[in-house]
């Protein structure tokens, strides 16, 4: 789905001088991925930087931060109105953490085009997560 033919999206967006282009959130079955990380050969190394492999792997849930970071990906695709199929590795969504803990997007190549295609400043997100699901929202000023 394409985002910028969309004019009642960009309205519904826009306020007095400030303008959000998009908004995307997605929940996460934590036992559902965690099944998708133990039984699909590369599913990991497809879906998560080594940076994130290795932070989530140095907690003692795993599973709730990977959950978490799949979902980011997804939120922030859907907040440019795009999908997983939309050509976008998604390595090049790839969460960072702040030295306090908040969580970051930094973005690759094919990603970074993406949101410039949108006229997108940058791509704030928030995530949480408990015992069975984990949750991430992204905003697109
Ligand atoms: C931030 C905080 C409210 C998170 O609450 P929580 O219920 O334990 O966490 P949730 O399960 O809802 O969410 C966890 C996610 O919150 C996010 N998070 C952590 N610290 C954060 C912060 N300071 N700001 C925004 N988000 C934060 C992370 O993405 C984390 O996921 P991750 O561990 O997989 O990266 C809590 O940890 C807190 O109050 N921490 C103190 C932070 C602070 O004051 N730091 C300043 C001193 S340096």
């Amino acid at each position: 789905m394409g985002y910028t033919g969309s004019r009642a999206r960009e309205e519904r967006w826009r306020f007095g001088e400030s303008r959000v282009r998009g908004v995307g959130t997605d929940l996460v079955d934590v036992n559902r991925l965690a099944r998708s990380l133990r039984r699909r050969n590369g599913f990991a190394e497809t879906v998560f930087c080594s940076d994130e492999l290795r932070f989530c792997h140095s907690q003692r849930s795993p599973e709730h931060h990977f959950a978490a970071r799949f979902a980011a990906k997804e939120a922030f695709l859907k907040a440019l109105g795009l999908g997983v199929f939309s050509g976008i590795a998604l390595t090049d969504i790839e969460v960072v953490r702040d030295h306090d803990g908040a969580p970051r997007l930094r973005l690759g190549p094919t990603a970074a085009a993406a949101l410039a295609r949108v006229g997108g400043k940058a791509a704030l997100l928030s995530m949480s997560h408990q015992r069975r699901v984990a949750l991430a929202v992204v905003v697109v000023p």
